[in-house]
């Protein structure tokens, strides 16, 4: 490959970049990629500033009206790229076996030579963004470091606030450090002289998420949003990282690996001082940052509530044989419709400065509005630039925002952020939960048995889609762990990486974190949510909290332990014991139709899924049929 330098384009390399490899990898994808100009980001505000005014001169950002939200800016993308693209992102292991059954899945060599001439001149016209990284506290144990070249600047500024990004991370990496190389392009290069007709540009047609992790490498052709483009959030902490987890588990004999989790972080105090920590997986858009920002309701007087992660979670075994988390982000990509005052208040407060706006509506007062933010304005621009209206919307359905809107916040503007937050030790975890969105069947939370019934009900999970994938909405699949985009290998072998290190840390006499599964969203015949949901989940946290403690007995059933009525603190809230029992009842008869449903997921997983679970699995079956 020609060096850029012999081609004309100076490298540029600043004096603290001094690590050859990241240097020698920029300039081959430079040869490759073709930019008109690289940018080596050093994170500063100043930078962040002046890309931000350069997205503005470009029409890409709208700067908001700074007595409304300081410092904040709205993007719109194009229509055809509003959320992730699960069925154009894919695992190349070199074993179709290794990427399992859940994943798409192309040999290496093969996706290799589909991309060279994707990627082959794919920046022209643009500037190639030089974006270094930590995943995780810089220099923590549990950290990674990774960089992305990016040809958006949008990317670019979006990372500023969901990373720790800037040159801190190169006197980490130092001259010969390890870094996960993330190629990321908008698929959309320009001819000579030719400038852009669209404020978005991407590719509307070809989309590639790639993964190869053997090498440990992405590769993202064609889309600048989300998940698709931030290669830092699912690509490299789910997808990379948990490959990186169990290979960890697979060193000397006595290694446990660790585990990267689709999960949020929070800590619970109780009225006399004492803290837990809760690490809850529920699907995409079905309320981590809201469990995790909760502010307890009206009967919880002394309780508080802290927000460590939101969105990933990467866990590892410390000494003492307790499961440690860190969140590797340092910002939140959040689901925008829904939030308001009321269910989430601190999120609210999050948002009142230094906030990028993606796909939600611009009001006249050059604010920001989304569905079930307030009462709607009288007047509108929707997030495709087109005059909205109450009548409107009421005519055609139109929203001002898209359902999958996202604002991007330092976590820094949390008002509820943990101390510990960006603690490099990382926080100690005492329960998992596991939380799908099923209108029927699930009951409101379970506590499971043993280490291996959690780890069956995290695996059997069922979730309704939501607007965060591209695709139908709203029909139940089998979501295990919340990780069926996200799982960087076979699913199976997955179950066995936590299964193995639960056995593991049992052996060595560890007290293993307790594991619930909880269902927030079940309907009455109304079609409305029966359970309040929000802060008032607080109602089931504590019951987690008094199963710990052993103050709460519980009701056995066919598959864990759930509450009794009286169990549950009411104060503050009039909910009746018929409407708990409407969201707490267990139907034979569903039931069965839902272990048919597991019974499909594990043919589909039968490759390498572990006898523990088919085991399990039986054993409810025979407490269904008695
Ligand atoms: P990703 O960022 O996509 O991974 O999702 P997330 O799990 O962080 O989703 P988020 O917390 O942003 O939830 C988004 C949607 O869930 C919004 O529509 C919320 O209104 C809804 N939601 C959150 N918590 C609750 C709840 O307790 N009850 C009900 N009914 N809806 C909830
Ligand atoms: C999700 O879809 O689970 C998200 C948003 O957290 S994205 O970063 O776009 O994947
Ligand atoms: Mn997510």
């Amino acid at each position: 490959m020609n060096s850029p330098a012999m081609q004309g384009l100076p490298l540029h390399a600043p004096a603290w970049v001094r690590n050859a490899k990241l240097v020698a990898w920029v300039a081959d994808m430079a040869a490759l990629c073709k930019p008109d100009a690289i940018h080596w980001c050093d994170g500063s505000q100043t930078e962040y500033d002046q890309l931000c005014q350069q997205l503005v001169d470009a029409g890409t950002f709208k700067r908001l009206n700074p007595a409304k939200r300081t410092n904040s800016y709205l993007a719109c993308s194009d229509p055809s790229d509003v959320a992730r693209v699960e069925d154009r992102t894919f695992i190349c292991s070199e074993k179709k076996d290794e990427a399992g059954p859940t994943n798409n899945w192309m040999a290496p060599a093969e996706m290799r030579a589909t991309l060279q001439p994707l990627f082959d001149g794919c920046m022209r016209g643009r500037t190639m963004y030089v974006v270094p990284f930590s995943m995780g506290p810089l220099g923590s144990p549990i950290a990674h470091i990774g960089v992305e070249l990016s040809d958006s600047a949008y990317v670019a500024v979006n990372m500023k606030m969901m990373t720790r990004m800037g040159k801190a991370v190169y006197d980490v990496l130092g001259v010969d450090g390890e870094f996960v190389p993330c190629v990321h392009t908008v698929g959309a290069p320009l001819a000579q002289g030719e400038k852009d007709t669209t404020a978005w540009p991407c590719n509307p047609t070809t989309k590639y998420i790639v993964h190869y992790p053997e090498t440990r490498e992405i590769w993202s052709y064609g889309s600048g949003y989300g998940g698709n483009a931030l290669l830092g959030k699912k690509c490299f902490a789910l997808r990379i990282a948990s490959n990186m987890g169990r290979a960890a588990s697979q060193g000397p004999s006595g290694s446990l690996g660790w585990l990267a989790e689709h999960m949020l972080i929070l800590g619970v105090t109780n009225p006399q001082g004492k803290k837990y920590h809760v690490a809850a997986a529920f699907p995409s858009a079905c309320g981590k940052t809201n469990f995790a920002m909760l502010i307890p309701p009206q009967g919880f007087d002394g309780w508080k509530v802290t927000t460590i992660g939101d969105d990933i979670a990467w866990i590892k075994p410390g000494q003492d044989g307790r499961l440690y988390a860190i969140n590797p982000e340092a910002g939140y990509f959040g689901v925008a419709p829904g939030t308001n005052t009321l269910t989430n208040p601190n999120c609210m407060a999050s948002l009142n400065k230094d906030v990028i706006f993606t796909n939600v509506a611009l009001t006249d007062d050059g604010d920001v509005w989304w569905e079930g933010m307030s009462e709607a304005p009288a007047h509108a621009i929707d997030w495709q630039g087109k005059d909205w209206t109450p009548a409107i919307a009421k005519e055609t359905g139109a929203k001002a925002a898209h359902p999958n809107a996202r604002f991007t916040v330092a976590a820094t503007n949390n008002p509820a952020l943990d101390s510990a937050w960006d603690d490099p030790a990382g926080v100690p975890i005492d329960a998992f939960i596991f939380g799908g969105r099923r209108s029927t069947t699930v009951p409101l939370v379970t506590e499971a048995r043993n280490w291996n019934e959690g780890v069956y009900m995290a695996a059997t999970m069922g979730s309704e889609t939501t607007a965060a994938a591209f695709g139908q909405q709203g029909v139940v699949r089998r979501d295990p762990f919340a990780m069926l985009p996200f799982a960087g290998y076979n699913m199976s072998d997955y179950f066995q990486h936590w299964l193995d290190l639960g056995k593991k840390l049992a052996a060595a006499g560890a007290t293993l974190p307790r594991i619930y599964t909880t269902n927030w969203f079940r309907k009455g015949e109304d079609g409305k949510f029966v359970w309040p949901g929000y802060g008032e989940n607080m109602r089931v946290l504590k019951w987690m909290i008094d199963r710990i403690e052993g103050q709460a007995q519980g009701t056995e059933h066919v598959f864990g332990v759930s509450p009794a009525y009286e169990e549950l603190n009411w104060t503050g809230l009039d909910f009746s014991a018929e409407q708990f029992k409407s969201v707490t009842s267990i139907d034979k008869a569903a039931w069965q139709q839902e272990l048919k449903l597991h019974a499909e997921l594990f043919e589909q997983l039968a490759y390498h899924l572990p006898k523990e679970l088919s085991e399990t699995k039986g054993r409810i079956e025979q407490r269904l049929a008695a």
